[in-house]
């Protein structure tokens, strides 16, 4: 029993000596912790900067501009530049005025531009086949003269020979009026009847 018991007690003296006597064992502990804790404090730091950066990103800077393509864009433009004008004010629609000139250029739209071309250059679809082709109405070239009244008249009645129509029949007075006045606002050297000649004569003209 005594063997025996000094044999138990040497092997537990043995071992917790062993356990306390490893050298370092301490030291590589505190190290390991040492380096789990460096490690933590990178994580956290690195977390830290990630949230920042997002929250900046997503609610200060305005966003990360991803320069998508809006198609959306042209058309909400054109139907401001479309937006029709009210002339019913206007009472000599002859004499110069912004409104009608506007006015004008939505009615050539619809009336004109299949033939003398979107911006008046007589190359519009519908009179490439033409002869005489439709006029250059910015270049001018008038066979029937390019002052208000004679343009007034050939909307009135046409050109003799031709394709260009009167339209007496299918455009009011006001709405013709507004063409010559839209005509003169593109044309490269509008022919000016004086304002005296136009008070005279464009009221009896229909
Ligand atoms: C079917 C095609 C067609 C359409 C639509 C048309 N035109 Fe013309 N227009 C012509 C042609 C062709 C001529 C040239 C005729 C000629 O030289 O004899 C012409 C000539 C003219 C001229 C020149 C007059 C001159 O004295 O030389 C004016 C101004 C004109 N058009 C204005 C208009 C306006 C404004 C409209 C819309 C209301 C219009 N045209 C619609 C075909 C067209």
């Amino acid at each position: 029993m005594a063997t025996q018991d000094s044999k138990s007690g040497s092997t537990s003296g043995t071992n917790s000596g062993s356990t306390k006597s490893i050298p370092g064992a301490d030291e590589r502990e505190e190290s390991y912790s040492g380096v789990n804790k460096a490690g933590m404090v990178t994580f956290i730091a690195s977390m830290a900067v990630t949230f920042v950066s997002f929250f900046y990103v997503s609610f200060f800077s305005g966003g990360i501009d991803l320069k998508e393509v809006k198609p959306a864009d042209a058309p909400v433009e054109q139907v401001v530049a479309e937006a029709p004008v009210d002339v019913s004010g206007v009472t000599e629609p002859w004499l110069a005025n912004a409104d009608m000139v506007k006015h004008g250029a939505a009615i050539y739209k619809t009336n004109c531009a299949m033939c003398h071309g979107a911006g008046g250059a007589g190359d519009g679809v519908a009179g490439a086949n033409l002869n005489p082709k439709p006029r250059n109405l910015i270049e001018g070239g008038w066979k029937q003269g390019g002052g208000e009244l004679a343009l007034f008249k050939t909307l009135q009645t046409g050109i003799p020979g031709g394709s260009m129509q009167g339209y007496k029949d299918a455009l009011p007075a006001k709405d013709r009026w507004a063409l010559v006045q839209f005509i003169h606002s593109i044309t490269k050297t509008p022919e000016k009847d004086s304002e005296a000649e136009l008070k005279a004569k464009a009221p009896t003209l229909q």
